[in-house]
C-alpha cells in the first residue's frame, strides 16, 4: 500500500437525514475540525442505499465510501439500518473480490447528538484512504 504524498481522498458518505446527517451539522454548528474532502449524500433511512450507489460513488470517482446510520435498535424505519449492514458487508466482500479493496467502504453508527463520531468516521475514512493511495476504479467515457 501506498501513502501518496499530497493525495486527497474523494469520500462520500451516504447519511441518515435522522442521525449522521444531524451529527455533521451539529459538527459545523461546534465548529469541529474535519477534512473538506467528504461530500455528504443526505438520505430517508440508510436502509435506501442500494449496492448500485454504492459502486456508482465508486465509479464517479470516489476513492472511499461510507454509509452512515442511526444506532442498531434505533432506526426510525425499524430495520433499514440492518439492511444497510448486509448490503455494505456483501459490496465490500465484491469490491475486495474484485481488486478494488473493501477497506474502502465502511458502515458507521451513531446518533444525532454524536457530532464528535461523525468526525471520527471522516478522520477514520480520510486516513485510511490516504494509507490505500486513489481508487482505480473510474468511469470511462
Ligand atoms: Fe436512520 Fe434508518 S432511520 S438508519
Amino acid at each position: 500500500m501506498s501513502e501518496d504524498n499530497g493525495f486527497e481522498p474523494r469520500i462520500v458518505a451516504f447519511c441518515c437525514q435522522f442521525c449522521a446527517y444531524a451529527a455533521a451539522d451539529l459538527a459545523g454548528s461546534m465548529r469541529a475540525q474535519y477534512p473538506p474532502n467528504v461530500r455528504i449524500v443526505r438520505l430517508m433511512c440508510t436502509g435506501k442505499v442500494d449496492p448500485i450507489f454504492l459502486m456508482k460513488a465508486f465509479e464517479e470517482g470516489a476513492d472511499g465510501v461510507f454509509v452512515a446510520g442511526c444506532l442498531e435498535g434505533n432506526c426510525h424505519f425499524l430495520e433499514g439500518n440492518i439492511r444497510a449492514k448486509k448490503r455494505v458487508g456483501y459490496i465490500k466482500a465484491l469490491l475486495e473480490e474484485i481488486g478494488v479493496g473493501g477497506e474502502r467502504l465502511e458502515m458507521f453508527n451513531m446518533s444525532s447528538a454524536e457530532a464528535p463520531k461523525f468526525v471520527a468516521a471522516v478522520n477514520e475514512m480520510t486516513e485510511r484512504i490516504k494509507k490505500l493511495g486513489p481508487s482505480k476504479v473510474a468511469k470511462v467515457s
